[in-house]
């Protein structure tokens, strides 16, 4: 598909109007909450089969005007991406890998027969937008800027086939932490009748029919006191997979770590930092299929130490809990593993700017 470069900006319209009164903007920032408020701008970035990704565009953040046939609307053809931009101490702004993200959506663009958008206009988008919401940026601790970039299908057409008319738009969201608690363990519910994604399925993508699948489990998680579903492989209803908005994590006593194999979870940024931070750290790292029993009974028998969850809206956070139909593990008030809390410190370190980037992972906006 077309690989046409949309930037330079072909226009900027935005009137000075459209910035909300600094007064309220820091009431926003002083309790951001996690997606609840959104930024003055927006980029959007139209496609054709035709014309290839052209207009880029940064603008007010308003409604979008689709067409009541727009295929989005219908058939479900959407990904997205998170990332989140981090004022440090000197009052720069950074991004967290965003070519890592950049890549993902290719891959989930191919996966959903979208349009795949260049990286170096991906990076322009989110390089626009946070400049001309820098203030937007919050400097509190543990605050950031979350970005949402997103593709949809666009074209007024109810035939069932890719769409020639599909937008990219990236919107900017202040962001504290994800869960009320913080960083206190969460409970996790199994979710033994739902499953997340099946072999084949667009499990490894990142679109909005994945967690339109977890509401329902989502739900009752919730009913069951705990504040995320753990979902296993829909064959054999056995492999560990993910949360619904999050990689897991396992640490044994002996060091080794195992994180459940790719296929069909979403290949989360975290989960590969993490993996590179602690082989640093000399831990030998398992990625392999990891049975709901090993945890249990690794957890009864006190050869699993340690578990938490991943990603960008939940950083690194502790996992308490599981809890299913017929058995629980952990306890609510659970205290956080060292080893997790340690990783977690080394990884926004980075992301703050207080500990120095080996990786080359963060990039000035
Ligand atoms: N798994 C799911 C289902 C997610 O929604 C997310 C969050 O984006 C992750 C894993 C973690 O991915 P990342 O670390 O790239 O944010
Ligand atoms: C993210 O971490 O960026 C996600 O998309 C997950 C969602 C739970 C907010």
């Amino acid at each position: 598909m077309s690989t046409t470069t949309a930037f330079p900006l072909a226009f900027d319209t935005t009137p000075s109007s459209a910035r909300r009164a600094e007064a309220e903007r820091e009431a926003i920032l002083a309790d951001p909450g996690f997606g609840k408020h959104f930024t003055d701008h927006m980029v959007t970035i139209p496609w054709s089969a035709q014309q290839g990704w052209h207009d880029a565009v940064v603008k007010p953040y308003g409604p979008l005007q689709l067409d009541p046939a727009a295929s989005v609307l219908h058939y479900a053809q959407e990904i997205f991406e998170g990332l989140k931009a981090y004022r440090w101490a000197d009052g720069s702004v950074w991004a967290f890998r965003p070519e890592a993200n950049a890549e993902r959506l290719q891959r989930s663009a191919r996966r959903l027969s979208l349009p795949e958008l260049p990286e170096a206009d991906f990076l322009s988008a989110i390089e626009h937008l946070v400049k001309i919401d820098q203030e937007w940026v919050p400097t509190a601790p543990e605050t950031s800027l979350y970005l949402r970039p997103f593709m949809i299908a666009s074209e007024a057409f109810l035939g069932v086939r890719p769409a020639q008319g599909v937008d990219f738009h990236v919107i900017a969201s202040p962001a504290g932490a994800y869960f009320p608690g913080g960083i206190e363990p969460v409970s996790i519910w199994l979710s033994e009748d739902w499953s997340r994604a099946g072999r084949g399925g667009m499990g490894a993508a990142k679109t909005g029919g994945n967690y339109a699948a977890s509401l329902l489990p989502q739900a009752e998680a919730y009913e069951q006191g705990c504040q995320q579903v753990l979902f296993l492989d829909s064959e054999e209803r056995t492999w560990v997979e993910e949360l619904g908005g999050m990689n897991v994590f396992f640490v044994y006593r002996d060091g080794r770590i195992v994180t459940p194999a790719l296929g069909t979870i979403l290949e989360g940024i975290t989960r590969s930092s993490v993996i590179r931070l602690a082989e640093q750290r000399g831990h030998g790292v398992e990625e392999r299929r990891f049975s709901i029993a090993e945890w249990r009974e690794g957890v009864e028998s006190g050869e699993i130490v340690e578990a938490f969850a991943c990603g960008t809206a939940a950083v690194i956070t502790p996992i308490g809990r599981l809890k299913a139909r017929d058995f629980e593990i952990g306890a609510p008030d659970a205290e956080p593993g060292a080893l997790t809390m340690s990783l977690r410190d080394e990884l926004t370190g980075i992301q703050y700017g207080r500990v120095e980037d080996h990786h080359g992972w963060m990039r000035r906006l």
